[in-house]
Parts: structure tokens; C-alpha cells; sequence
């Protein structure tokens, strides 16, 4: 008999009580709640705690989505854990939330960083991992402290972006609608200096504002919106689907702007989107299974629904994914 397809069986997020508004910024750094609302769709964004690290976030959110597949921590084999804001350099924080977890030593640990991307990028590696026969249930993280990364003194970054978690359990299909159809990962060479946070090359300190993340914001969002419809195309075409058939479509949650373009180019109703970032604003690995969980707690995914995955990010990276429910 053939394998079973791999598939969603549960999510998870969190987000960290403290809630930055856009106003509160506003007393920092010279913007306004209007300049952002209109230029962006963020009102607020979450930050995490002075001792609140990602390996924190990242368990409570794999927590919840452990509790949701009805999955226990001994039948995770593979932990994937998407980031560009690792706790330490080394161990990978997948170690740190595999200790946190319970998670037993037959498991393979280890992060992956394709920034806001990463969440794709993980999700496609532990399909193809968990498809191989090798593994047979993967938790799949995107968790970032981007509050520890920004220039707090730049308008033009630090307004974007917030803390969170989000997670996923993949296995075994458990209905026979369920499962990942497709992904398709992209990177454009030669892109880095869009969209990057320097290392210690550039200054010993990690305070100093020259190792903090840096972005050009209007050729990032050109590319967002060319990139996101490509891939979206591609993975379309190559299922023989029309955009219309998409139930719900979770994109990266960027920038409201980018989001409407896409919508405006695949001829697709604006509320056929999943959108939170008005609430947590860019939270990279985190933002699409944060925003995926939200939707089916919402009631905005359910069983049979198929949903299309869409992602940009620092690279530059993008992709996509189509799934099943
Ligand atoms: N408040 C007030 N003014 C601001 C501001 C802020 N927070 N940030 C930038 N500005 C100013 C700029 O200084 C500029 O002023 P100038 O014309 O006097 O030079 C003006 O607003 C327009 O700047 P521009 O960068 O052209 O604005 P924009 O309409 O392109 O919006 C972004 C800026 C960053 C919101 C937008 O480019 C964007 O979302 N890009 C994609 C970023 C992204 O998604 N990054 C994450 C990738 S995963």
C-alpha cells in the first residue's frame, strides 16, 4: 500500500504579552500612527520580555501545536526551527526547545535561517525528510526576536516589525482530503545588501547601531510583489488549479499594501486573505504559522480547504506552498 500523504495535523503560536503601539513609537522616533497605518496596515506588534528569549516563544507556541495534532513530545523525531534571530550561535535553538519539550535524543535538531521565508524553506525540508521514510512526525518552528535586532532610532525599519512564535506538527496524513500538495523555494543571487543585519566583520559590539538590520523598503517591495505572484503562478500552473479555487490564501504579513497587490494580481477578493498584521506587524519565520493558526482557530480554515502559502524575505528568498486541509 503507498505511504500516506504528509500533512498538517496540528499549529501552534504565541506572542508575548507586551503590546507596542504605534503611537508609543511615534514618542521615540519621528512618524505618526497615520504615516504607519496607511503606508504599512500595522497598528501594533508584540515584544518580547528583557528575559523572554525565542527558545521561550518557540516552545509555547510547538506547546500548543503538540496539543492540537494530540501528538506527544516522545513521537517528535525532527525539529526544524526556522529563525534569523537564533538565541545563541550555537546550538541551533532547536536544541534548546527539544530539551524544553522533552523531546528524546532520537531526534534530529537544527535550525534553518531563510528569514521571513524560513518558514517555507522549513516546512518544504521536513516534507521532503518525512516523505524519505525516515522520520515520521516533524515540528516545524518559525520563532524571531526581531525587537533585538532593530535600529530603534530608524523610521524606516523599526515601526515593521515584532516578536512571536508559531509552529506546526507534520505526519502522516490522518483523512484522506489531507495533505502538502507542492512548494516551490526561490532565491534571487546577488540581493543581500536589500535586506540584511551585519555581523561582527563590521564591529565586535553587538549594541553597535552598525550591526543592527538594515533595508532598502521601496526596491524590497517591488520585488515582495513580483515575487509572491510568480511563485503563487507557478505553483498554480504546475497543479493545473485557477486562483479561484484557492479557499484561503496566508500570505507573509509584510506590509497590507504588498498583500492588496497580489490580491489586485491573482484577481482574488482581498478577504480571501488571512491578514493579523495590523496586530503583530512583520514577525519573519513567525508570521506564516502564526497567521495560519489564527485562521483555523477562527474557523477560516477548515477540513478540505485548500490554502496557498506565500513568503518573501531577506536573500532574497521566496516561496510558496500549497495544502491541503
Ligand atoms: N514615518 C514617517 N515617515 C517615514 C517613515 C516613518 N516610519 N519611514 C520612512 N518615512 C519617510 C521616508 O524618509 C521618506 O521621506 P522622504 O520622501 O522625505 O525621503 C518617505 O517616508 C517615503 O519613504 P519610502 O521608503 O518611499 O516609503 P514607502 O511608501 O516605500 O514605504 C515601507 C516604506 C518601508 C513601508 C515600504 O517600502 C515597504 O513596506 N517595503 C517593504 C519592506 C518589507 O516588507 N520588508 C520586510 C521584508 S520580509
Amino acid at each position: 500500500m503507498a505511504n500516506p500523504p504528509i500533512a498538517f495535523l496540528g499549529t501552534g503560536a504565541y506572542v508575548p504579552s507586551r503590546i507596542l503601539g504605534n503611537n508609543e513609537i511615534a514618542q521615540r522616533v519621528e512618524t505618526s500612527d497615520e504615516w504607519i497605518v496607511t503606508r504599512t496596515g500595522i497598528r501594533e506588534r508584540r515584544i518580547a520580555g528583557p528575559t523572554e528569549t525565542v527558545s521561550d516563544m518557540a516552545t509555547a507556541a510547538a506547546r500548543a501545536a503538540l496539543e492540537d495534532a494530540q501528538i506527544s513530545a516522545d513521537q517528535i523525531d525532527l525539529i526544524i526551527l526556522a529563525t534569523l534571530t537564533p538565541e545563541l550561535t550555537m546550538p541551533a535553538t532547536a536544541c534548546l526547545v527539544q530539551k524544553k519539550l522533552g523531546v528524546s535524543e532520537r531526534a534530529a535538531c537544527f535550525d534553518l535561517n531563510a528569514a521571513c521565508t524560513g518558514f517555507l524553506y522549513a516546512l518544504d525540508t521536513a516534507w521532503a525528510l518525512l516523505a524519505s521514510g525516515r522520520y515520521r512526525h516533524a515540528l516545524v518552528i518559525g520563532a524571531e526576536k526581531l525587537s533585538s535586532v532593530l535600529d530603534w532610532t530608524d523610521r524606516s525599519t523599526c515601526v515593521l516589525f515584532g516578536d512571536a512564535a508559531g509552529a506546526a506538527i507534520l505526519g502522516p496524513a490522518r483523512t484522506n482530503t489531507q495533505g502538502i500538495l507542492g512548494t516551490r523555494l526561490h532565491t534571487v543571487p546577488g540581493a543581500a545588501e536589500l535586506l540584511y543585519i551585519p555581523g561582527p566583520e563590521v564591529s565586535p559590539n553587538p549594541l553597535d547601531l552598525r550591526r543592527l538590520l538594515r533595508m532598502k523598503g521601496r526596491e524590497v517591495f517591488k520585488f515582495a510583489v513580483r515575487a509572491m505572484e510568480d511563485v503563487a503562478r507557478e505553483l498554480l500552473e504546475q497543479h493545473q488549479i485557477e486562483a479561484h479555487q484557492i479557499d484561503r490564501v496566508i500570505p507573509h504579513q509584510a506590509n497590507l499594501r504588498i498583500i492588496d497587490a497580489i490580491a489586485h494580481y491573482l484577481k482574488l477578493p482581498l478577504d480571501r486573505f488571512y491578514i493579523n498584521l495590523d496586530r503583530y506587524g512583520n514577525t519573519s519565520a513567525a508570521s506564516i504559522p502564526l497567521a495560519l493558526h489564527e485562521a483555523r482557530q477562527q474557523g477560516k480554515i477548515r477540513p478540505g480547504d485548500l490554502t496557498l502559502l506565500v513568503a518573501f524575505g531577506a536573500g532574497l528568498t521566496y516561496g510558496g506552498a500549497l495544502v491541503r486541509w
